[in-house]
């Protein structure tokens, strides 16, 4: 079992946030499973356009995206001090899919996080392969490729996401998992490889969850699918509760 505090943070992607999560429970997680919690993190990461209900709500704040610029003609384009001044704390950057819908590279996200750091928002860094670069046996030279220009000696934590698992219901086992997880700590500088939170994404739900969660370098999960759904994602806070409480 991992010995660093888990992290739960819900990517609601390009979805409407659930009406569960804006209701401002004051404390009881019976009313809102998304509200923060004593022995674990949990985090949400709803579309700019919900980012200040969530937060009005109590919740943890993310941003899904933020530009690595301050201002600017950047048509479209949120960036992560704005982000700051309205409350995220929390970013993630490289998610697979604005690598493959935006044209993200592995420097473009080099450069989000540290901007994220340099505005004093946490960067949640993506990798992961894709299912032609596993099938063909590439999955750890592509995430030592991802991990390169990252700012590794910083607070940052880095989501394993397997893209042939994300949204596919195919998940990782939790063996497969775990070899990346150690295989992706053992890259780290020295001082921050017991440190550094290493979440797990791709089809993590409740039913898989207390697995995943079980091994020793899985910190936590970026859950999609399975965050919209308050009494799953409750459940799942539960088991992770269960196991680190
Ligand atoms: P799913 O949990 O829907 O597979 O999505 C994972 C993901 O991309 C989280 O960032």
């Amino acid at each position: 079992m991992s010995k660093r505090k888990l992290l739960l943070a819900a990517n609601w992607k390009m979805n409407p946030a659930p009406a569960a999560a804006m209701v401002n429970a004051h404390g009881d997680r019976s009313l809102n499973p998304y509200h923060p919690h004593a022995d674990i993190d949990v985090v949400v990461l709803p579309t700019f356009v919900d980012l200040q209900r969530c937060m009005d709500a109590g919740l943890i704040i993310g941003a899904q995206y933020g530009h690595p610029e301050t201002v600017g003609a950047h048509t479209g384009d949120v960036s992560m001090a704005m982000l700051k001044k309205l409350g995220c704390r929390y970013v993630l950057c490289g998610h697979s899919e604005r690598r493959a819908n935006h044209g993200e590279t592995d420097e473009d996200v080099a450069a989000q996080a540290i901007a994220a750091l340099e505005n004093g928002l946490h960067p949640v860094i993506c990798i992961g392969e894709t299912l032609e670069e596993r099938e063909k046996g590439h999955e750890k030279t592509v995430v030592k490729k991802q991990l390169k220009h990252l700012p590794l000696e910083s607070d940052v934590t880095i989501a394993y996401e397997p893209v042939w698992a994300i949204g596919t219901g195919k998940t990782a086992t939790p063996k497969q998992a775990q070899e990346m997880h150690a295989y992706i700590r053992s890259l780290l500088p020295d001082d921050r490889r017991e440190s550094l939170r290493i979440l797990y994404g791709g089809s993590m739900k409740a039913e898989n969850a207390e697995e995943l969660l079980k091994q020793p370098d899985i910190d936590g999960g970026l859950i999609g699918g399975a965050s919209l759904k308050p009494e799953e994602f409750g459940r799942m806070i539960e088991i992770a509760e269960n196991l680190h409480g």
